[in-house]
Order: structure tokens, then sequence, then C-alpha cells
């Protein structure tokens, strides 16, 4: 039903490299993403039904926003670990925390795919917008619902479909035919919009084992004071339209630029730009 894509180890080491590269770029955003996923991850954290004194085990957490929120959540009885692919962006998860003051979160680079964690250790599990980026989902979801206590969540947020999420759309769909290429079917395995066919996540869930699987749609607008701090956050962060225009000559790499700077121009509002989304967040307990 998702098969994962042939080349999936190659696949998940040239996203490490990607996202190495765009951590501090990444991190650079967070003031942004921050605004952006709030009731995002506040929805997150509750349906995951994190609380004081937990184990909490955070998949593919990037910079460790979302991980502090948790950290804060658990309180200093409990503790946070943030797992993601990249050694790069972990190494700013561990700043951040520092900065922030929590004892609580630590860090370890692990492909989620591949979790080599202890069987029934976590009290609660989450992943803000990294599920998609996944070659083998269903995989994970199996590695993260081994290292649950009976009866624990797991919460992940993802985007949802490709018409919900225009600017997405509209970013791969520009630099694709800037590139010369052929669209691509947005729902392939690993992409940006890749569990957002309606149904598709719920059934990934339930095939790994998780049990009273629900998903709620939310509406997160990204609302900046104008398009190009979009176009920045686009442009720091490991977004595949990097990957595709990586492929073209400066010039035409300029003209992709410029149209999709026109087309997300549409989302001009009279206070500033808002970038419409929709994300799914999905929760299951193991039973
Ligand atoms: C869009 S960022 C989200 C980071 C963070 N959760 C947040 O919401 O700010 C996606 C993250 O997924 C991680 N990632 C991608 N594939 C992964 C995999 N197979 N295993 C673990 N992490 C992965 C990337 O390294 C990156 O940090």
């Amino acid at each position: 039903m998702h098969a994962p894509a042939p080349g999936a180890e190659a696949f998940k080491a040239a996203m490490r490299d990607q996202w190495d590269h765009s951590a501090q770029g990444w991190n650079s955003q967070s003031a942004k993403i921050r605004c952006w996923l709030t009731e995002a991850t506040s929805a997150m954290i509750e349906m995951a039904n994190i609380r004081p004194g937990m184990r909490v085990l955070d998949v593919a957490a990037g910079a460790g926003d979302q991980t502090l929120d948790i950290a804060k959540r658990v309180g200093t009885e409990g503790r946070v670990l943030a797992t993601d692919l990249s050694p790069r962006i972990l190494e700013l998860c561990r700043d951040n925390a520092r900065n922030a003051g929590f004892e609580n979160i630590n860090t370890l680079a692990a492909d989620g795919e591949a979790l080599q964690l202890e069987e029934s250790s976590f009290d609660a599990a989450v992943c803000r917008l990294g599920l998609m980026f996944f070659p083998d989902p269903a995989k994970a979801l199996g590695a993260i619902r081994r290292t649950l206590k009976p009866g624990a969540a797991f919460c992940a947020v993802v985007f949802s479909t490709p018409d919900r999420n225009p600017c997405v759309t509209a970013l791969v769909s520009t630099a694709l035919a800037h590139a010369g290429l052929s669209p691509r079917d947005p729902y392939q395995p690993g992409g940006l919009l890749s569990l957002g066919k309606p149904g598709l996540i719920d059934e990934l869930f339930r095939q790994s084992g998780f049990e009273r699987v629900a998903t709620t749609r939310l509406d997160a607008p990204f609302r900046l004071p104008n398009v190009n701090d979009y176009l920045d956050f686009v442009r720091t962060s490991a977004s595949p339209v990097l990957q595709i225009l990586g492929r073209v000559d400066e010039a035409a790499r300029g003209a992709a630029w410029a149209d999709i700077e026109r087309k997300l121009s549409a989302f001009n509002t009279r206070d500033g730009w808002e970038g419409p989304n929709e994300l799914l967040l999905t929760v299951g307990q193991r039973s």
C-alpha cells in the first residue's frame, strides 16, 4: 500500500547529509517555526497524553523546538530522548536545551526506522513533521511502538493533502518544471506530502499494531510579514526544492525562484503573508 522506495538506505544517507547541511539554517528559523507550530505542538503533546514525570521519546526531533516544550511538560522528574538521523541538528538541539536550562533532555543520533532502544521503556512518543520523510514509515512505526509501555501513546504530525498545502505544492511543481522534470506523485514515499493521502497514515498505524488510532486535522497557516520571509525559510531548510534546483544552472535557478515568488505572492494579505497549511495529527496506543 505504501511500498518503501527502492534504494531506501541511499535515500536516508542523502537525507542525513541534507539535514546536516541545513541544520544551522533550520535552527536559525526557530522563532518562525515556533509561531507556526505552537497550536500543533500543544495538540500533539495532549494527544500523546504527556504528563509530568514521564519518559518521552521524540523521533526526528530536529533542533528540538518541540523537545523543549515536552521537557517543560514532563518537568524535572521526567526525561525526553530526542533522536534524529542528523547528528549536526542534534548538536543544536543539545545547545538549545542547555541554553534554555533543561537538564532532562538526552539526544541520540538514530534512524527512526531502526531505533535500538529498550522495549517498553517510554511513557509516550511523538514525531513532529518527520515521519513523512521516512522511506518506510511502517518500519519506524513498528520500532516506535516496541519502545512504548503498554497503554502509552504515540502522536505524529504530518502534512495533509496537496490542495490543503498549496505552497508546498507550488514550490515543488514550479521547481520541477524549471528543472525540466516531470510532475511527481505528491504521495511518493519520503516526500513532504507522502502521508497526506486520505486514510493512509491511520492504516499504517493500524498495520503496525497501534490501537485506538485517530486522526485530527488542524489548520496551521504560516503567517509572516512577507513572502520573502517564507522563501528564506524554504532556502534555509532541507526542502526538496533545493535538491531539485541544485541540478540547474544559476540563471535557471534565479528564474525558478522568481516564478516561485510570483506564485506564492498570491497569498499576500492586507496584514502580510499567509500560507495555508493543513496538518494531520495521528495518535495510536500500544495495548
Ligand atoms: C522538518 S524537520 C522537523 C524537526 C522537528 N521535529 C521540528 O518539528 O522542528 C525533519 C527532521 O526529520 C529528520 N529525519 C528525516 N529522516 C529521518 C529518519 N529516517 N530518522 C530520523 N530522523 C529523520 C531530519 O533529520 C530532520 O531533523
